[in-house]
């Protein structure tokens, strides 16, 4: 389980980040947006950079996931700032392949990600070039939107196109009650916002869903 903290309070990030730690989490996942993908701005490198050593020294991993347009030009950057693994959008550039073997060469884990109307299909020429896949689970933009019904049935089929071995990654509207139905599908990393952060316990929240998918 991967806490987003794109619902935390940014005023205190370092005490969030140590309250979900010490619950466990092992990865933290960074919502990064441009205002040209996706309507809304909200945070770059300096935050990666602000978080590395806490995360790291935690035993923990860097996310990041570029919700941004052309995301080839920004993968130096985020790679420098202390990122582990760079998920970048399908949609986002023409140059998909190239910009994920940049994500490589920089020594990070490549992630792509499908937005919920892109085919699963569309992954199927980029096999060799990705370690992770991310099913998004509603549309890019913002924290707290309803898990689209149609997803559980959108990761069984992106497992047919993956095969086993190619981890699948699930982003937005995941509960306690949405987790299961992807984890069933094949899904197997798991990244939650606002039903962790958005809580008077963020570290119970975690908790809670971490124990429903056994990660
Ligand atoms: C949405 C982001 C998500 C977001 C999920 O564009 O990619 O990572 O933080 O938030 P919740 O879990 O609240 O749906
Ligand atoms: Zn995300």
């Amino acid at each position: 389980m991967e806490p987003s903290i794109l619902s935390a309070d940014y005023s205190r990030l370092g005490e969030q980040v140590a309250a979900v730690m010490g619950a466990g989490a092992r990865g933290i996942h960074v919502d990064v947006m441009d205002g040209h993908f996706v309507p809304p701005i909200t945070i770059g490198t300096v935050i990666v950079e602000a978080i590395r050593n806490q995360v790291h020294e935690g035993g923990g991993m860097i996310d990041c996931h570029l919700m941004i347009e052309r995301p080839e030009r920004q993968v130096a950057e985020f790679a420098k700032s202390g990122a582990d693994s760079i998920t970048i959008q399908f949609e986002a550039t023409p140059n998909i392949h190239y910009a994920l073997m940049q994500i490589r060469d920089h020594g990070c884990l490549a992630g792509l990600a499908i937005n919920p109307g892109t085919p699963p299909e569309a992954v199927s020429e980029l096999v060799d070039v990705v370690d992770l896949v991310l099913c998004m689970t509603v549309n890019p933009g913002w924290g707290g939107q309803a898990f689209i019904e149609r997803s559980p049935e959108k990761v069984r089929q992106l497992r047919k196109v993956l095969g086993p071995g190619i981890p699948i990654q699930v982003d937005g509207g995941i509960s306690a009650k949405t987790a299961p139905l992807v984890k069933r599908e094949g899904a197997t990393l798991f990244v939650s916002g606002s039903q962790i952060f958005h809580t008077p316990d963020p570290a119970a929240a975690y908790r809670e869903i971490a124990e429903v998918v056994g990660a």
